[in-house]
């Protein structure tokens, strides 16, 4: 089945994340649409969804490598009822549910990296970046998930500088894959933790993550700006926080960067 507008809203039709869907040939960013239909009153559960985009943002105001034809490039808008600094909870749920989706493909070799990486055998496979819009400080307006997956992109086709650390779900599987079974069981997963998430609070979410993470236990380098903390990774807090000790043994919470382990 084709990944058109037509048969991802006979598959989505009825569902609490995908029942209104707005999907493009190209844009520049989906987390741009979502961000600018969320302030014009979208439902929750809304998702944008496009088959390329001109300038897919990645974290740290990178760029996301968004061709045409291969890949999954989609942003849903959520309003949950929590402040600001919970939203990272929303970051790292969305983790878990590409980390379930993805094991049905690759069971155990799926790992998350904090905050926001997916991997197969180490290689980052999808990658997320939430916004938000939070016009006082106990409850934010909405949050934008935005989820890019490397589905059935050749290696050749990945820019070089990312070939080495970037793989496609194609590429570890070994055959095509149905980016309209994909997507569907993106939200339907979403949705299942969203709703835990709401129901039950953060704790048995964090527990998936830090099973699904490989970094508890090793030490590790975290590079942000200018900025290099290291230390023993002892796992996140509720505010998505990475926690360290350091060399002298002090406790650290990291809240923003890119990590590496250094040993294990
Ligand atoms: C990262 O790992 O740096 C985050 C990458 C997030 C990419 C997705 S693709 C869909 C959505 N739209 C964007 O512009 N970015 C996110």
């Amino acid at each position: 089945m084709d990944f058109n507008e037509q048969n991802l809203t006979a598959r989505l039709i009825g569902k609490p994340i995908g029942n209104s869907i707005h999907f493009f040939k190209e844009v520049d960013s989906t987390n741009d649409i979502a961000f600018q239909r969320a302030l014009g009153g979208a439902d929750e559960g809304t998702v944008v969804i496009a088959e390329s985009q001109t300038r897919g943002k990645g974290r740290l105001k990178r760029q996301w490598q968004s061709p045409p034809g291969c890949n999954l490039y989609t942003s849903i808008i959520l309003r949950p009822e929590i402040a600001p600094i919970f939203a990272p909870q929303i970051t790292l749920t969305t983790g878990v549910a590409v980390a379930d989706l993805l094991s049905l493909y690759c069971p155990g070799n799926v790992t998350l990296k904090w905050p926001n990486d997916v991997q197969i055998r180490g290689k980052k496979v999808c990658g997320i970046l939430t916004e938000m819009s939070a016009s006082v400080a106990y409850k934010v307006d909405f949050i934008i998930v935005g989820i890019g997956i490397n589905v059935n992109i050749e290696r050749s086709g990945f820019d070089e500088a990312f070939r080495h650390i970037a793989t496609s779900l194609k590429e570890e599987v070994g055959s095509e894959i149905s980016r309209l079974d994909l997507i569907v069981k993106l939200f339907d997963n979403l949705e299942h933790l969203y709703t835990t998430l709401r129901m039950e609070g953060f704790g048995s979410i964090k527990d998936m993550w830090l099973k699904y993470s490989d970094m508890v236990g090793k030490q590790i380098r975290v590079v942000f700006n200018d900025s290099v903390q290291a230390g023993e990774v002892h796992g996140i807090d509720d505010f998505g926080a990475l926690i360290i000790s350091d060399e002298n043994e002090v406790i650290r919470r990291i809240i923003a960067g890119d990590a590496t382990i250094v040993k294990d």
